[in-house]
């Protein structure tokens, strides 16, 4: 990986990079059409990081297709794919953790502990290795594009960052790897989280400034699916991620729940 990185950079070529975990739709493929279009060179790297799940978490059974993947890498024209093994990333010996203070702990931070801090691990890793001129990230993890800014802006790492927006299927559910885990009526109820949102939107584009009445709609509506267990539903500042009781300038709308064997996210910004 380095060798060809190191080929790139002599022929003064840029190098746009999508850090995967895999399992492809059609999220990741706008993130890499995006790549194709700035940059000459796209790697892109499929790695499940076992550092971002905790031991209760989905890591056995999160959906791993490499074959069908890089078919899907080709189809796009991507010139490098990267997939390293579990122990290429972390040999033995490995000790070191990347932290950041308050940005992680908020939102799914809550609800995930240590998750961020095995994102950041491995998406600085990753950088290192690559040294990509832009990096490109999908809205749908807004919370973690936020934090990887913030480790990028406070560690030097010399890199553009891109968001994209969200992805949809027609029904206004997030595309996502998890979606698999759906069975056929809680894919259908699942779009209630969407609605969610843009009910939240609709009531502070009409005026509403009231970050309770705001969330306490939006509950209303992601209740309605059969079993869903919320983990939150916010009203956030959209820099730092802090609820907000009363919506002034940006904020994001953020719901985190579980439906079935499947934990959505799904957020928009509302400026
Ligand atoms: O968003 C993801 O798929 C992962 O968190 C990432 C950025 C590839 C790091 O493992």
């Amino acid at each position: 990986m380095r060798n060809f990185v190191r080929e790139c950079k002599e022929k003064k070529l840029t190098i746009g990079f999508v850090p995967t975990m895999g399992a492809f739709h059609e999220g990741h493929l706008s993130l890499i059409r995006q790549a194709r279009k700035e940059t000459d060179i796209v790697i892109i790297s499929i790695f499940i990081n076992p550092l971002q799940f905790s031991a209760l978490e989905d890591y056995d059974t999160y959906p791993r297709q490499l074959e069908k993947d890089i078919k899907l890498a080709k189809q796009e024209n991507v010139d490098c794919v990267f997939a390293p093994s579990v122990h290429e990333m972390y040999p033995k010996g490995f000790l070191t953790k990347i932290e950041q203070d308050v940005l992680p702990e908020k939102l799914c931070g809550a609800f995930r502990p240590g998750h961020f801090s095995g994102v950041m691990c491995v998406v600085l890793k990753l950088f290192n290795i690559i040294q990509p001129d832009i990096a490109y990230f999908g809205q749908k993890d807004y919370q973690q594009f936020v934090i990887i800014k913030r480790m990028v802006l406070d560690l030097n790492v010399n890199v553009q960052l891109r968001m994209l927006p969200t992805v949809r299927e027609k029904s206004g559910l997030a595309v996502s790897s998890r979606n698999v885990y759906l069975k056929k009526r809680e894919r259908q109820e699942a779009t209630n989280i969407y609605r969610a949102l843009k009910e939240g939107e609709k009531m502070i584009r009409q005026g509403e400034t009231s970050a309770a009445k705001v969330v306490a709609r939006m509950k209303s509506i992601v209740r309605q699916i059969k079993g869903v267990k919320i983990d939150y539903v916010v009203v956030a500042n959209a820099s730092t991620l802090e609820p907000v009781n009363e919506i002034k300038g940006k904020v994001l709308l953020a719901i985190a729940a579980k439906i079935g064997k499947a934990r959505l996210i799904d957020n928009i910004l509302v400026p």
